[in-house]
């Protein structure tokens, strides 16, 4: 008789947004990188994933947003899966289903939630039952921000220093409640470019090429612990041009890498002149932007100031849609009853389970 099939597990997850960005491979089979970064976890948004390993499968099945995936993106998480099987010492093949309740075309960072979700799902369904800083260390393997998803709030990866790896690891410095005037305004613009190159191999390009990386790692202790301190204080005159200068670093490493990397269009670039334009004229900080490696534009505000910034970022051309989102909870188990819900991202409004999403277990 056939074994039977273990319990299908589904977790979800939330995306991330780097104060300080990941960028740079110290040891690619352990994933560690140059660098520690600070991030901050976002509410409402999340890739939900649901996983059963089943004996009566040949293969892996993967659907990702109700398509079956292929190329890149599956092997991309069979090779998870594997690193799964491993760790539980078991061989079924396993049938993933994720879904993102944001589009997944805005290019809003899907890898850190989607392998957050997936290394969450994943391990309970193969009966393991990791710590969260387990969780997150392994959910690194599959994207390096994602280390960060599992934990709500502000979250640091600490890169650590030993070969080994063992002091390399993700927790929150303050919860998600430590700030609750904080907000990020996200502008999603026109026609951004999808990525040709995943993060994990372009930062590898900066490391070998660019003579401005190791200048940055030599900058970044200081400006993780100013980052930190007016975090801790809620002090925004000092966070948002922290925010800014750290954002402008990384860009400087990506435009110095040969041959160079750059991840915004002109609508992107007129965001960051709007925003500066706005600190000039207040003639003090009311925002900071920040941008991963993609053309969307998150601009961190405090709530007194936000219907302000929505309406400038909102009259620069080729502003799509913007999205108000604040620091949240991590990722979590979601029991078997739960529906599937969308964030439908006009003027930053939700509908449907996305705004039921539960606080961590
Ligand atoms: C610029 O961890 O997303 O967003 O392994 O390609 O998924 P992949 O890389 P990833 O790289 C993140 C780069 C960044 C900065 C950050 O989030 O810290």
């Amino acid at each position: 008789m056939a074994r039977p099939s273990r319990p299908a597990i589904t977790y979800e997850a939330p995306p991330n947004i780097a104060l300080v960005k990941y960028w740079g491979v110290r040891d690619a089979a352990l994933a560690l990188p140059y660098n520690s970064s600070l991030s901050v976890t976002l509410e409402r948004l999340r890739s939900r994933t649901t996983v059963r390993f089943d004996p009566a499968l040949n293969a892996d099945q993967v659907e990702l947003n109700g398509a079956p995936a292929s190329g890149g993106p599956k092997e991309g998480v069979v090779r998870f899966l594997d690193r799964v099987r491993d760790l539980a010492g078991i061989s079924e093949s396993a049938d993933v289903r994720s879904a993102n309740n944001f589009p997944t075309a805005s290019g809003l960072a899907s890898s850190a939630s989607g392998f957050a979700a997936l290394a969450g799902a994943a391990t309970q369904a193969a009966g393991l039952f990791l710590s969260d800083r387990e969780l997150s260390r392994l959910a690194r393997f599959g994207s390096g921000s994602a280390c960060r998803s599992v934990f709500g709030g502000f979250v640091e990866w600490r890169a650590g220093r030993r070969p080994d790896g063992r002091d390399c690891y993700a927790r929150s410095v303050y919860g998600p409640d430590h700030w609750p005037e904080l907000v990020d305004v996200v502008a999603l613009v026109r026609d951004a470019p999808t990525k040709g190159v995943r993060s994990a191999e372009a930062m590898q390009a900066t490391v070998r090429t660019s003579e401005y990386f190791f200048q940055r790692q030599q900058e970044l202790p200081a400006r993780i612990r100013g980052i930190r301190a007016a975090i801790g204080a809620r002090r925004a005159d000092r966070l948002f041009p922290l925010i800014m200068e750290e954002c402008d670093s990384f860009r400087t490493a990506c435009e110095t890498t040969h041959p160079a990397l750059d991840y915004l269009t002109s609508i992107s670039r007129a965001i960051l002149a709007e925003v500066q334009g706005l600190n000039r004229q207040a003639g003090r900080f009311v925002a900071a932007y920040t941008h991963d490696a993609g053309a969307h534009v998150h601009v961190f505000t405090l709530a007194r100031d936000r219907a302000m910034v929505r309406r400038r970022l909102a009259g620069v051309d080729g502003v799509e849609r913007i999205l108000t989102v604040r620091p949240g909870p991590g990722g979590h188990t979601v029991g078997p009853a739960r529906a599937g819900g969308r964030v439908r991202g006009r003027a930053g409004r939700t509908r449907g389970a996305a705004a039921r999403v539960r606080s961590p277990s």
